[in-house]
C-alpha cells in the first residue's frame, strides 16, 4: 500500500516489437516520473531459428504470430520484474499505422469532425469503416487578426485555418490489441501510434523541429516532428535482422553466430573486424535513405532540423552510431528517455542501452489516461 494517498497510480507501458516485448513501468507523482520496474523478454527463437515457419513469421511481423505467445512474454515479464500495475498503455508499430497532418478550414469542434471523417477518406488508403480515426489541432494558421486603427478597431476578415494531425488505424489491429491485454490479465487504457510515445519519451515539450531515427530488429523508421508532432514518418522494413543475415551470409555462418558476432564486434573499425566489411554496404544504404528524407524535409520548409536522436536495439552494437554517422554526413546523437525520468541509482551502467531499447515503452508509460 502506498503511504501517500495521493500518488498516483503507476501504468505499464507497452512495447510488442518483432525482436522482444519491452514494459516499463512508471510512476507520476507531483509531475515527476520515477522508473520502477522494466522488463524485456526476447523473443529469440522466433528472431535467429531459421525454420521455414519462424522464417515466415519474422517476416511478416510480431502480430502474425500466435498472440498467445504474446500474451506469454507480456505475462513473464510482469511476473519475473514483480510489476504491480495492471493499467496498460500499448502501442501499435508505425509500418502498421498511418498519419498525416492536413489543413482544415477552421470550424466549430462538431463540424471539424465531421468535416474530419470526410477528408480523411482522400488520405487514407483503406476504407473508413475499417479504421479508427483519431486527430488533434496542432495550431491555428492565420488567425483573423486585430488592428487598432487610429480611433477604431479593425478585425481582419482574413480566413482561418487549422492544421490537423491525423492518425488512423485499422479497427482488426486495435482490437487484437486489445485481446492479447485481455488474456494477459490488463486492463488496456489507451492504444497509440509509436511514434507518438517516441515523441513524448524523446522530446517532452521541445517545440523545435527534431527527426527521430528507430532502428528496430525488422524495420526503421524516421520520424520528423515539428511543434511536437509528427510530419512525415518513413518506414523501410529493414533493421537488425537484415543486419544479421547479412553477417550470416557473407560469412557462411549461422543466423545465431551472426547475431553474436554482431553483438561482439559491431562495426568497429579495421583489416580485422569482417563484421564491419559484411554489413558496411547495408548500413550505408541505411544511411543514405536518413539522410534524403532529412535533407528533403529541410529543404521543402527551408528549415534545419535541431537535432536527430537515434533510438531501438540496433543502437546498441558496438560503434554503430559513431559509424552511422560518418556516413549520415551530421550530427546524431542516442536519445535518452530518461532525462525527465527518476530511476535507481544502479541503473546507470546500463542506463544508455536500455535507453536505446526502451524509448517507446517509457514514452507509453508517460501518457496521461
Ligand atoms: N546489445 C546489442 N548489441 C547489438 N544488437 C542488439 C543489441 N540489443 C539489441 N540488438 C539488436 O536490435 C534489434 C532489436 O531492436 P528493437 O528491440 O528496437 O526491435 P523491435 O522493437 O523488437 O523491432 P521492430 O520495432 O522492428 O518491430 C535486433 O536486431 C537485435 O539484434
Ligand atoms: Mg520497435
Amino acid at each position: 500500500m502506498s503511504l501517500n494517498p495521493f500518488r498516483a497510480k503507476s501504468k505499464l507501458g507497452i512495447d510488442i516489437g518483432t525482436s522482444s516485448i519491452k514494459i516499463a513501468e512508471l510512476e507520476k507523482d507531483g509531475g515527476r516520473f520515477t522508473l520502477l520496474n522494466y522488463g524485456i523478454f526476447e523473443l529469440k527463437n522466433v528472431r535467429t531459428d531459421s525454420t521455414a515457419e519462424n522464417q515466415m513469421a519474422r517476416d511478416r511481423g510480431i502480430l502474425k504470430l500466435p498472440d498467445e505467445e504474446i500474451v506469454w512474454g507480456i505475462q513473464e515479464i510482469i511476473k519475473k520484474a514483480d510489476m504491480k500495475s495492471r493499467d496498460a498503455v500499448a502501442s501499435i508499430p508505425a509500418v502498421s499505422t498511418f498519419g498525416t497532418v492536413i489543413e482544415m478550414p477552421y470550424l466549430s469542434g462538431e463540424d471539424l469532425a465531421k468535416a474530419i471523417a470526410f477528408e480523411a477518406k482522400k488520405y487514407i488508403p483503406i476504407p473508413i469503416k475499417d479504421v479508427v480515426l483519431d486527430w488533434s489541432i496542432i495550431e491555428v494558421l492565420n488567425p483573423g487578426q486585430i488592428t487598432a486603427g487610429k480611433d477604431r478597431i479593425v478585425k481582419e476578415q482574413k480566413p482561418s485555418t487549422v492544421e490537423i494531425f491525423l492518425a488512423a488505424v485499422s479497427r482488426e489491429e486495435t482490437q487484437k490489441y486489445l485481446n492479447i491485454m485481455k488474456s494477459a490479465g490488463l486492463t488496456l487504457r489507451a492504444l497509440e501510434l509509436e511514434n507518438a510515445a517516441l515523441i513524448r519519451g524523446l522530446i517532452g515539450n521541445d517545440l523545435s523541429p527534431i527527426a527521430i531515427v528507430n532502428i528496430g530488429g525488422r524495420s526503421t523508421s524516421i520520424t520528423i516532428v515539428n511543434k511536437g508532432y509528427e510530419r512525415i514518418s518513413h518506414n523501410y522494413e529493414i533493421g537488425g535482422f537484415e543486419i544479421t543475415k547479412s553477417i550470416a551470409r557473407s560469412l557462411s555462418i549461422s543466423l545465431e553466430k551472426a547475431d553474436e558476432l554482431k553483438m561482439k564486434f559491431g562495426m568497429k573499425e579495421g583489416d580485422e573486424n569482417v563484421i564491419n566489411e559484411s554489413v558496411a554496404s547495408l548500413i550505408d544504404m541505411m544511411a543514405f535513405e536518413t539522410r534524403k528524407t532529412l535533407t528533403n524535409y529541410e529543404e521543402a520548409k527551408n528549415l534545419t532540423l535541431s537535432k536527430v536522436l537515434l533510438v531501438g536495439g540496433v543502437a546498441n552494437i558496438p560503434y554503430f552510431l559513431e559509424y552511422f554517422k560518418s556516413k549520415l554526413g551530421r550530427d546524431i546523437v542516442a536519445g535518452n528517455p530518461f532525462s525527465r525520468v527518476v530511476y535507481p541509482q544502479e541503473l546507470s551502467a546500463v542506463l544508455p542501452s536500455i535507453g536505446n531499447t526502451l524509448s517507446v515503452a517509457i514514452g507509453l508509460a508517460m501518457r496521461e489516461i
